[in-house]
């Protein structure tokens, strides 16, 4: 096997997309469409990676990190100039070099190792990803020559009526003899429609110089797709969103209707675990096996055990044990960490809150900056009164504590081992354990007062 390079073109602004958002850092099902891109890349044995970057360098950088070398295309005059920007770092080198567009994130890793292969056997200099469209508008046009080699390749706006005919299109992603490549960049002439310096000029440049220029042609256009609108993007989600979701299907999570499902690239999912409809769950999330999350349910980044049961809440940046019950209609807030068998109910809202194993808050709390030990009992209402319009405040609530219902815990305070805190309570100081705190006026009844209302009447 060769030397192996890939160049990522990310340096456009997308001007299609109407967008203060770079083009390539969109995402599609949670991730940029460049992440995709890299991600794709980097599954297959490549030496060096070069991106090239131009508007919004610093956020596409931000975004890659150092899984990529970078090389800074000041003006963006098309995907030729785009290519020769990484002429310092590659130039020099044998091998072969992929290139791929920032905005083809459905491009699979597979598809790009079969195209080395393709290049590697046929020994051409060139070698294009193509597919057959069924609306090819606005796509490269491959012109095959009498050999059926690709002769040359034709923008869509510089195209000829006949040529627009032609359904074979350029998917944008190739593969190079490197040093035949930067040679041919050196004649890339701008004088087309768009006045830009157009990476598939090198074909016939390399054609006419006699080498040999193949294609290989995927089955799959869905997979090849640019994303150059924001009618695209919505259907590149919609592709990547039934990828994903079969995935996660033929490992054995069943989702109740896919298309109502919508989850994330990077997220991991436990055989036997049901999903409901309506949920999104995204980011860095993982879920053991044996769960039921939804229906209408929003998790993002969290890392979930076995056998819990999330229905109809939103979760974020948190931790949630095994055999959790949570909602209906909680929402935990970022930095909880639920450990087992916790149950949050209804209308609870957790924040910043530890809460120990077999703890509960069944019904319409709000514990925020706070240290929950185990079997402790949340009575229904009750809260943790964390801010004193300055600063946050920690309430510890001590193992095997019972807090009645509708109490106020004023922060900072501490509620002792295996303590009592009476219905109606506002907890201003510290409770020992086992000590029951009662915080509320006494009950004063006034005996036949209503004949005596009724009187004055
Ligand atoms: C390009 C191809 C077209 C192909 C299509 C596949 C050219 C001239 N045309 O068209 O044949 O069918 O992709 O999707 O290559 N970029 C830069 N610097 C530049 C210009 C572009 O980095 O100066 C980057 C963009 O950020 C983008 C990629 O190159 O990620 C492709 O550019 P785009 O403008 O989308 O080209 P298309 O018109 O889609
Ligand atoms: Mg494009």
């Amino acid at each position: 096997m060769s030397n192996r390079y890939a160049v990522i073109l990310a340096a456009g602004q997308g001007t299609r997309m109407k967008s203060k958002l770079y083009k390539v850092l969109h995402p599609v099902c949670g991730k940029p469409m460049v992440q995709h891109v890299i991600d794709q890349v980097k599954s297959l044995d490549i030496n060096d990676i070069v991106t090239i970057v131009g508007h919004g360098a610093e956020k596409v950088k931000a975004q890659l990190g150092d899984t990529s070398q970078y090389a800074l295309q000041e003006a963006q005059l098309g995907t030729a100039h785009a290519v020769q920007q990484a002429k310092d770092i590659l130039a020099d080198n044998d091998g072969v070099t992929l290139v791929v567009c920032g905005d083809t994130p459905l491009v699979k890793g597979e598809t790009m190792e079969a195209l080395f292969r393709h290049h590697e056997e046929t020994g051409a200099k060139a070698t294009i990803l193509t597919a057959l469209a069924d609306d090819p508008t606005g796509y490269g046009r491959i012109v095959r020559g009498e050999d059926g080699d690709v002769e040359k390749i034709v923008e869509h706006k510089d195209a000829t009526e006949a040529e627009r005919k032609i359904t074979e299109i350029n998917t944008g992603t190739y593969c190079f003899d490197n040093k035949a490549l930067f040679a041919a960049l050196e004649n890339v002439s701008n004088d087309n429609v768009q006045g830009e310096y157009y990476l598939p000029d090198v074909v016939e440049i390399l054609k006419k110089q006699g080498d040999r220029v193949s294609a290989y042609v995927t089955e799959s256009f869905e997979e090849t797709m640019g994303v150059n609108d924001r009618v695209a993007l919505a259907e590149a989600e919609r592709i990547m969103r039934k990828r994903i979701n079969e995935m996660h299907m033929r490992n054995g999570v069943s989702l109740i209707d896919p298309s109502n499902t919508y989850i994330g690239s990077d997220v991991t999912i436990g055989s036997d675990t049901v999903i409901y409809p309506g949920t999104t769950i995204d980011g860095s999330t993982s879920i053991g096996p044996d769960c039921i999350i939804g229906p209408n349910s929003e998790i993002s980044n969290c890392e979930i055990g076995n056998n819990t049961v999330i229905r109809q809440s939103a979760a974020f940046d948190s931790k949630i044990g095994s055999g959790v019950n949570i909602g209906p209609f909680a929402h935990i807030r970022p930095q909880s960490d639920i450990h087992d068998e916790v149950k949050i109910g209804n209308f609870v809202e957790i924040k910043k809150a530890v809460f120990g194993k077999g703890s509960k808050a069944s019904h319409l709390s709000y514990i925020g900056d706070a240290e929950v030990g185990t079997d402790v009992n949340i009575g229904c209402g009750s809260i943790t009164v964390n801010y004193d319009g300055q600063n946050k405040h920690l309430t510890k609530i001590e193992d095997d504590v019972f807090i009645g219902c509708n109490s106020n815990l004023v922060a900072p305070v501490t509620i002792g081992k295996g303590a009592y805190v009476a219905a109606g309570s506002t907890i201003t100081e510290d409770v020992p354990g086992e000590g029951l705190a009662i915080a509320r006026a006494r009950q004063v009844n006034k005996e036949e007062y209503a004949q005596k209302l009724n009187r004055k009447k």
